[in-house]
């Protein structure tokens, strides 16, 4: 069995989904994937925190403060320094450096709190999503977990799982609704992603990943079909 694939959780605030991903790899004695080390944008924040608690290496690199180029060398160092096979940035709210987008082709997921293609892009984070899909009079929103390209929200879509927009639904609501969808989707995906062509097609939940073909990892396919409504979601 080949060791467990070493993942690197970027994240810029409370860092739940972080938490979900710890929840679900690294207690299990033969885990597909294990988080090793969380990257922060800032000092102070709740992912952190979270990374403490659970005995998981953590940095902290504001590419604001250090420099962009300074802070792309600092976490490629990083990246290397604790072997790192996929990145997950969730919650992330700063550019990733190209490098690391190029050297991490296939190998890093971003999860986006709507149904991407729609609501994405530069400057479509936290309330401002939910308020643009209220505004739009969509009725269902849901998380989008995707590779990241060089495009702001544009890499394949891996997996998704729809949430109902409700009447009267403030963004707040839609958020709390998503997110909770967003903890269940996220270590479902990423697993899906590191076990790669060993992966039998599997339902989870409403969502059903099917590894197409499966070229050997990085680069991978992964076809998903809707089932039926999350009943709490
Ligand atoms: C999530 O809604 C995520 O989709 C978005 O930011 C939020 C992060 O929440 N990109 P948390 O830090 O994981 O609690």
């Amino acid at each position: 069995m080949r060791e467990p694939r070493r993942i690197a959780v970027f994240a810029s605030g409370g860092g739940t989904n972080l938490q979900a991903l710890i929840d679900h790899f690294n207690p299990a004695p033969a885990p597909a994937a294990r988080v090793e080390l969380v990257v922060a944008s800032r000092a102070g924040i709740g992912a952190l925190e979270r990374a403490a608690r659970s005995g998981i290496a953590f940095v902290v690199l504001d590419a604001r403060e250090i420099g962009g180029g300074e802070a792309a060398a600092r976490m490629l160092a990083e990246l290397e320094r604790h072997r790192i096979d996929l990145i997950v940035l969730a919650g992330w709210l700063q550019l990733v450096p190209l490098e690391v987008v190029e050297l991490f082709h296939g190998r890093m997921l971003n999860i986006h709190p709507a149904l991407l293609p729609g609501f994405g892009g530069k400057g479509m984070y936290g309330m401002r999503v939910h308020r643009a899909v209220i505004e739009s009079g969509v009725r269902v929103s849901g998380a989008t977990v995707h590779l990241v390209s060089d495009r702001y929200d544009e890499g394949r879509i891996v997996a998704q799982w729809p949430v109902p927009v409700l009447p009267g639904d403030t963004p707040e609501a839609l958020a709390a609704r998503v997110l909770a969808v967003e903890h269940r989707i996220l270590p479902l995906a990423v697993e899906a992603v590191a076990r790669g062509s060993d992966a039998p097609p599997h339902v989870a939940g409403p969502v059903c990943f099917d590894l197409l073909d499966a070229p050997a990892p990085p680069e991978q396919s992964i076809r998903v079909t809707m089932g039926a409504m999350p009943a709490d979601g």
